[in-house]
C-alpha cells in the first residue's frame, strides 16, 4: 500500500497543476500521482490528496463515488474554481464535497484557489448582458479576467503550504 496518492479530476489542466505542486511537495517515494478519469488502475494508499474542478459549486460524481467509497483512510481535498477571494464560497465548496466522505476516515482538511475559465464563459457573460442586470455581469467579467493568471505562482506557494499543514496533522496524529 502506497504512503500518499494525490487523485484528481481536471478538465482544463487548472486542478491538475494544483495536483502535480501537492505531489512535489510529499516526501518519500511511496506515492503516486493520479488522473481519476484516465488512468485505469487506482491504488491504495494510506493518505489521499483528492482533487476536482468545481462545475456547479461542486466535484463531480466520479470524485463525490470514489470519496463515498473510502474507509479507514486520511482524506485531504483540494480544488479550483473560477471565482475568486471568497472565502465563504470556498468553504461551501469544501462542504459540499467534504460531506461525502464515510465517519471512519479522518478528514485532513481543503485547500481551493482560483483557475481561469474558458472564453466561451466570457462570452456567455456578454451575451446575456442586459440594462438591469449590467453592475452584476461587470462584476462577474472582472471575475472572469482576474482568474486567467490562476492558478498562480502564489496559488502553488499556498498549496505548498497546506502540504507541509497536512503532514505536520498526519504527524501529530502518528504520536497519540
Ligand atoms: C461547466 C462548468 C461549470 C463550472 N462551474 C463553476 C462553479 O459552479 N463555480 C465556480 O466558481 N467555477 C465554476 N467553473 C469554473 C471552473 O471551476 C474553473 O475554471 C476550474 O479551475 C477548472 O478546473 P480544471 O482546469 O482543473 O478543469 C465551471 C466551469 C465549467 C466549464
Amino acid at each position: 500500500m502506497l504512503e500518499y496518492l494525490v487523485l484528481y479530476q481536471s478538465e482544463s489542466g487548472n486542478t491538475k497543476k494544483i495536483a502535480a505542486t501537492i505531489f512535489s511537495h510529499l516526501p518519500g517515494t511511496s506515492k503516486d500521482l493520479i488522473d481519476i478519469t484516465t488512468d485505469k488502475t487506482i491504488p491504495e494508499a494510506r493518505v489521499y490528496f483528492i482533487g476536482f474542478c468545481v462545475h456547479c459549486g461542486s466535484c463531480s460524481m466520479v470524485v463525490s463515488d470514489f470519496l463515498g467509497a473510502l474507509s479507514g483512510k486520511q482524506i485531504a481535498l483540494f480544488g479550483t474554481c473560477g471565482m475568486g477571494s471568497s472565502p465563504e464560497y470556498y468553504s461551501s465548496i469544501e462542504h459540499s464535497a467534504s460531506v461525502w466522505i464515510e465517519s471512519d476516515n479522518e478528514y485532513l482538511g481543503a485547500f481551493i484557489c482560483q483557475g481561469k475559465m474558458p472564453q466561451k464563459v466570457r462570452r456567455k457573460y456578454e451575451s446575456i448582458r442586459t440594462a438591469e442586470n449590467a453592475p452584476r455581469i461587470r462584476l462577474c467579467l472582472q471575475n472572469f479576467d482576474e482568474a486567467l493568471t490562476h492558478p498562480d505562482s502564489l496559488d502553488l506557494e499556498h498549496a505548498k503550504v497546506f502540504v507541509q499543514k497536512i503532514l505536520k496533522k498526519i504527524q501529530a496524529d502518528d504520536t497519540l
